[in-house]
Formats: structure tokens, C-alpha cells, sequence
């Protein structure tokens, strides 16, 4: 505040303004002397009045401040933190090891931070909070998606893969800080492998922290996403925040958006490979693609990949919806991997996209989806851009909890602890 002889209305300066005669008890009277400064009566009403004002302002600020906070572990490119964002949450931080994941993460999170580290070293975990508390930041949710290679369909099963051991990295966060909400995120295949003792661990970790914990398995269509994907949750509540209910689905099967409504306004790039930014040539043609258009005005990460004219050949010959089996022999062997030279059925959702990113075609075009196609059927909105090189970008799409489910979480949660809050006011 500013005192003294060079401030409006002080000394002989007049004041532009309106006079008021008020009645101050006498109590306030002697307060006001002594907590605000002024040579006289009127200045130190005044300054009351300016202070009063200036509180009010930050009172409002502060309604805002308490948007509750976020942070990510694990936090790949940020499509779990994407969806807490659009479920209103404050996200804070994310945390990853891996540079081109964690600059899409701060070019798509606003105010977000970033930091780069290490989560296998636990004594890292105190960069975090000492970020915190230099910030007075209060966590409210920990969320993350830990490595689940070892428990993944797609890679290796081996229960004794040092990265199943990651998600203790959160347990040890939540111990340290004590958020009222834990989320965590892994493949569903977590949950019957190695007779669910992965799983069991996970809820056990928590539940001595004094979490009460649930798990569910949510199916991504349910929630709007185009694609077949199947993840598990484990949420975590402290007990004086009552009970966490998972989102029930609003999606009905018969309506399920499929491939054609999610990515049929996308250039087919049949003439050229297309540029890392372009123009949309087209209007939106479904509700979906309104909705991933809605804050966009260019196209961004829709670069085709050049194949050999042999693999052209051959993804012309697999129908929509089918994989390599419905090739003549001898390319109906020839591949092990049960997903092998699968083309998206045009009228469905697509399949689970991966990180791998080759196994999987077009509905219609004889090529690999673009990175803003995968994106699309991940539920990312065209303005999340990707960074990094193509493979990298793949990867962090793959990686990636669909903004969409990991929204319709986040409102669960969110609803949990405003009820808490609203009875905590009262
Ligand atoms: C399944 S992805 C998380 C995806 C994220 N939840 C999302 O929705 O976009 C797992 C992430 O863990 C990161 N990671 C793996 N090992 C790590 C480690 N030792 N320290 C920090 N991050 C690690 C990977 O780089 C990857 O981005």
C-alpha cells in the first residue's frame, strides 16, 4: 500500500470523488487506528476501504485458486491431464522422462509445468515438492499413467519387469503429499495376469496409506472415444471425501462414433503426403468432428508416411474391417501378430491404437493413419499438437489415456470433492 504525502486526497491534494458523511462504532474506530496507517481519520478509512476493495478483488482470484490441483506422474504427452483440464481441474505439473512427450505436454497444458526426471530414483520425488511448496501449491489429485510393458497385451508378460514397480512412485508422492484423490491408470490385462497379484499390490499400497480404494475397467466407446480402448482405473479417496462412483456410460453401442464420423473430414493425402500445418479444405461433417475442429483453425500432424508399392498392394487387397487372414496364401500365414495388416472398419470404432503405430490402416486409403487420425480416434481436439519426430509423436498418442475418459473421470472426481467442499462451507 501507499502511504504518506504523495498519494490521492493526501495533504492539501483535493481528492475527485464522492464525499459521504458515515458513522463508524467506536470499536472499528480504535481498529482502524490500529491496523491502518494514515495521518488522519479520513485517510485511514480510506486505506481500509482500498485494502477492503483489493481483498475482495483476490477473494475472487482466489475462487479460481481453488480449482483443484493436479499433478501427473507419468505424464506422457498429457491425455489423462487433457481430460482432468476439461473437467475444470488446475493441473500443475507433469512429469516424464522423455523430452518430445514432455514439450507436447507444456505447449497443450497452459499455465502446466514441466519437469524432466527420473521416477525410478524416488529421492526425485522431492524436486516435485520442493516446487510445491516454494509455490504454497496443495495437491488435490495425483494422477498417472505408470509403464505397463510388463502387463501389456501388446509387449512381453513378465511379471518380474522392473517397470511394473514404477507406479510405487506415486504411492511414495501420495504418502509425501497426501492428495484427497488418487488416480491411476493401467491396461486392463493388469488385473488377471500373474493370478491379479500386480493389481492387488497396487490397491494394497494405497489402501495403508488410508485410501479407500476402487477399480473398475472403463470401455472408451462408452464415454464418445472412436476406439475399442479398454483401461483400468484404480481410484483412491481419502475417507473424509466419501465415496468415489465411477461415470456410468452415455454412449449406447448402436451409437458408438465410429472411424467414417471421427476422421472422414481428414484429407485423404492420396495426392501428396500433406505438411506438418495445413488448411482445412473441408467443412466438419459430423458432431464429432465439429467437436475435435471446435478450437482450431488449422490442421496440425496430418503427414503421410511413403510406402513401398508392394505394402500398397498388399493393404489393397485386406477388405474394411479385416485383417492379413483374409489375404489369399500365402499371406494369410505369414504373420503372427493377431492384429497384422488390420484395416479399420469405416462404421465401427477403431481398434485400440497403439504406439507401434504400423499394424493398423486406413478404413479407406491404403496407407497408416496419420498422427492427427490416431489423435482423432484417441479423442484428442485438433488443437493438442504433437511435437517431436513422427515416431515419437505416434508413440505419445499410443501412450495416451483418451481425453475423453479421462474427462469423464475427472467430473467424477471433481463432483466428489465440490459435494465435500459445499458441506465443509455450510
Ligand atoms: C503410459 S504412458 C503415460 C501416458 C499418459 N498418462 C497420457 O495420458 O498421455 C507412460 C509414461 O511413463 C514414462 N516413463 C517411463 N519410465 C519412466 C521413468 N523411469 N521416469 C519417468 N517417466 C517414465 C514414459 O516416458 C511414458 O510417457
Amino acid at each position: 500500500m501507499n502511504h504518506g504525502g504523495s498519494r490521492p486526497g493526501s495533504g492539501r491534494n483535493a481528492i475527485q470523488g464522492k464525499e459521504i458523511r458515515i458513522k463508524v462504532p467506536d470499536q472499528v474506530f480504535e481498529q482502524l487506528d490500529l491496523f491502518f496507517p494514515g495521518k488522519t481519520a479520513q485517510e485511514r478509512i480510506r486505506e481500509c476501504l482500498e485494502y477492503g476493495i483489493k481483498h475482495k478483488g483476490r477473494e475472487k482470484l482466489n475462487t479460481n485458486d481453488m480449482q483443484l490441483n493436479v499433478v501427473d506422474l507419468f505424464s506422457g504427452a498429457g491425455g489423462l491431464s487433457r481430460g482432468f483440464m476439461d473437467a475444470s481441474f488446475n493441473v500443475v505439473l507433469g512429469i516424464d522422462f522423455d523430452d518430445a512427450a514432455l514439450k507436447t505436454f507444456k505447449e497443450n497444458h497452459g499455465d502446466a509445468d514441466i519437469m524432466k526426471l527420473d521416477l525410478f530414483n524416488h529421492d526425485n520425488l522431492h524436486h516435485i515438492t520442493d516446487y510445491l511448496e516454494e509455490r504454497d501449491i496443495k495437491v488435490d489429485v495425483l494422477i498417472g499413467g505408470p509403464p505397463c510393458q510388463g502387463y501389456s497385451l501388446a509387449g512381453p508378460r513378465n511379471e518380474h519387469d522392473e517397470r511394473n514397480t514404477l507406479y510405487e512412485a506415486m504411492v511414495k508422492f501420495a504418502n509425501m503429499t497426501k492428495p484427497k484423490v488418487v488416480v491411476l491408470e493401467n491396461v486392463p490385462g493388469l488385473l488377471k495376469l500373474f493370478d491379479g497379484k500386480g493389481a492387488q499390490r497396487i490397491v494394497d499400497d494405497f489402501t495403508d496409506l488410508g485410501y479407500n480404494m476402487q477399480k473398475k475397467i472403463l470401455y472408451a466407446p462408452d464415454f464418445g472415444v472412436p476406439q475399442i480402448r479398454k483401461r483400468v482405473f484404480f481410484v483412491g479417496v481419502l475417507p473424509e471425501y466419501g465415496n468415489f462412483e465411477y461415470p456410468t456410460p452415455f454412449v449406447e453401442p448402436e451409437s458408438y462414433i465410429t472411424c467414417e464420423q471421427a476422421i472422414g473430414d481428414l484429407p485423404s493425402l492420396e495426392e501428396d503426403l500433406g505438411t506438418e500445418i495445413a488448411e482445412y479444405p473441408n467443412v466438419a461433417g459430423t458432431m464429432y468432428e465439429e467437436l475435435m475442429r471446435a478450437n482450431s483453425d488449422k490442421l496440425y500432424n496430418h503427414v503421410g508416411t511413403q510406402h513401398e508399392q508392394k505394402t500398397i498392394d498388399l493393404i489393397a487387397m485386406v477388405p474394411e474391417g479385416k485383417n492379413f487372414r483374409a489375404l489369399p496364401a500365402p499371406y494369410n500365414t505369414m504373420f503372427k501378430y493377431n492384429e497384422a495388416l488390420t484395416r479399420y472398419h469405416s462404421q465401427r470404432p477403431s481398434l485400440t491404437i497403439n504406439t507401434g503405430h504400423r499394424s493398423h490402416f486406413h478404413y479407406k486409403w491404403n496407407r497408416i493413419p496419420t498422427v492427427r487420425e490416431s489423435a482423432r480416434l484417441q479423442s484428442f481436439p485438433d488443437d493438442f499438437i504433437f511435437y517431436g519426430n513422427k515416431s515419437q509423436q505416434y508413440r505419445q498418442v499410443g501412450n495416451a489415456v483418451p481425453p475423453l475418459l479421462g474427462k469423464a473421470v475427472g467430473l467424477q472426481v471433481k463432483e466428489l470433492l465440490s459435494k465435500v467442499e459445499e458441506t465443509m462451507n455450510v
